[in-house]
């Protein structure tokens, strides 16, 4: 029997999860391995916090961890970018295949890693990264790789996603149903890394770089948060047949060209993403030959990451018992990047505006004259002469939606832009 010897980096929510799942579910990944695993070390920051775990077990020293000879395999489940990157390169340069769940690792410095890992017959595995318990990378890496996928939109933020459908269900406003997310536990006390969108671009940017072959320059990435959403904008979207969703979206524009953009989308009702509430994940992907496809399940949490490591852990452990040569697969750097301006699509928008005759001509007049025609309208007469109006138009292109808003908000009888979003049909 071979034992399979693991240093963990990181005992919080997904650490913990991973080692309870090795102990709870040992026969398993014994009959599909042939391996027993056995935790060496782990690794922490904080040596005085009680754990679940012998104190024998625990040091604050990472790198003897990741130089330790007897250890096979390095999880690195601390988060962050540092000193997660340089951990993994040591473990790396020391013949260690790694499993990590850290997607701004990937994300920023996965090219460099996987193509180490590759080029010295080791395992460089991320599954966690994305999606958590959701299956999406190794499926895009090995059963779908036969495909030219076209697009992939996910909503890949637990948090984000829990609090709009609070909005949009119960009303609330985005300050009322953040706190009550930070109740709960799902947002944390900083809820940046989430709600302004940085979480779902480091996803999607996964996502991007392994479906077409290489890692996107995050700074190249179009990222909005869901601040700007109100509850107004739900109460319109669903008037108009719509959801407003967190979308990490990422699609070919032109050869050896993709777009990557993360911002509130309105996705039609009937679309299977509308359908997912909660602190629940999906990943919806159309692929040339696959057609359209559709993963959902729970993106974060102890047990469902907690899987997905696991899961890597049991790929390595078959190349180990089989003495197999690693099964990284790498992509390359400097994926070309297109521009918002250029994105075609329709879009939302909502004025504030004088409730008086002529009004709703002067605003069609300055959208046509940009070439943006109007598909559907809805108006409310508020207090002090001024009313609401919310358009969605037809497809146009970002640049000339985008100077069409700005002529409009200057005409004399509108008084504000109150907010505008894509739409994705
Ligand atoms: P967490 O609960 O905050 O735990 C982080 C662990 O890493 C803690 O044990 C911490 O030590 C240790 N750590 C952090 N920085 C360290 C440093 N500089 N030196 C030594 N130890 C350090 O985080 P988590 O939620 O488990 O997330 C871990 C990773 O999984 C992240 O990359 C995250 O993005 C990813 N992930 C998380 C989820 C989820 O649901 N939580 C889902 C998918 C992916 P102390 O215990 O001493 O503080
Ligand atoms: N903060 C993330 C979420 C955790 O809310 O989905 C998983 O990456």
């Amino acid at each position: 029997m071979r034992v399979i010897r693991i240093g963990i980096l990181g005992f919080g929510t997904v650490g913990e999860g991973t080692y309870r799942m090795l102990v709870d579910n040992a026969d398993e990944v014994f009959a599909k391995t042939a391996a027993r695993f056995e935790v060496k070390r782990v690794g922490v920051r904080d040596l005085t916090k009680p754990r679940s775990i012998s104190q024998d077990l625990i040091t604050d020293d990472l790198k003897s961890i990741v130089t330790d000879p007897e250890i096979d395999v390095v999880l690195e489940l601390m988060g962050g970018e540092e000193p997660a990157n340089k951990m993994v390169q040591l473990a790396l340069e020391n013949g260690k295949h790694v499993v990590t769940a850290n997607k701004e690792l990937i994300a920023k410095h996965g090219s460099r890693l996987i193509n180490f890992a590759k080029d010295s017959g080791l395992d460089l595995h991320f599954e966690a990264a994305v999606g958590g318990g959701i299956p999406v990378v190794q499926p895009l890496k090995h059963q779908l790789a036969g495909n030219d996928v076209i697009k992939i939109m996910g909503i890949l933020n637990g948090t984000t996603n829990y609090i709009l459908t609070q909005m949009e269900e119960q009303g609330a406003d985005f300050a009322d149903a953040l706190a009550e997310a930070q109740v709960k536990g799902y947002a944390e006390a900083d809820p940046t890394a989430d709600v302004d969108g940085f979480d779902t671009m480091y996803k999607i940017s996964i996502l991007a770089a392994i479906s077409f072959g290489k890692q996107i320059p995050l700074e190249k990435v179009h990222r909005e948060g869901i601040r700007s959403v109100s509850a107004a904008d739900m109460h319109y979207a669903k008037h108009f047949g719509y959801k407003i969703k967190l979308l990490g979206i990422c699609e070919e524009t032109g050869e050896g060209e993709v777009l990557v953009r993360v911002h509130p989308t309105l996705v039609p009702l009937e679309h299977q993403i509308a359908r997912v509430s909660g602190v629940y994940n999906a990943l919806w992907l159309h692929g040339d030959f696959v057609g359209d496809l559709m993963f959902s399940g729970r993106g974060a949490g102890a047990d469902p990451t907690a899987s997905a490591v696991v899961g890597d852990l049991i790929d390595v452990a078959r190349n180990v018992v089989a003495g197999g040569n690693g099964s990284a697969i790498p992509y390359g750097e400097g994926m070309q990047v297109a521009k918002m301006g250029d994105l075609e699509t329709r879009y939302y928008v909502r004025f504030e505006v004088a409730d008086r005759p002529g009004t709703l001509g002067e605003i069609a007049t300055a959208f046509s004259r940009r070439q943006v025609g109007l598909a559907q309208m809805e108006m409310i007469t508020k207090t002090g002469g001024l009313g609401e109006i919310a358009f969605m138009t037809h497809v146009c292109r970002e640049s000339d939606f985008g100077t069409a808003i700005q002529e409009v908000a200057r005409l004399g009888s509108v008084s504000k832009l109150e907010g505008w979003f894509r739409v994705e049909e």
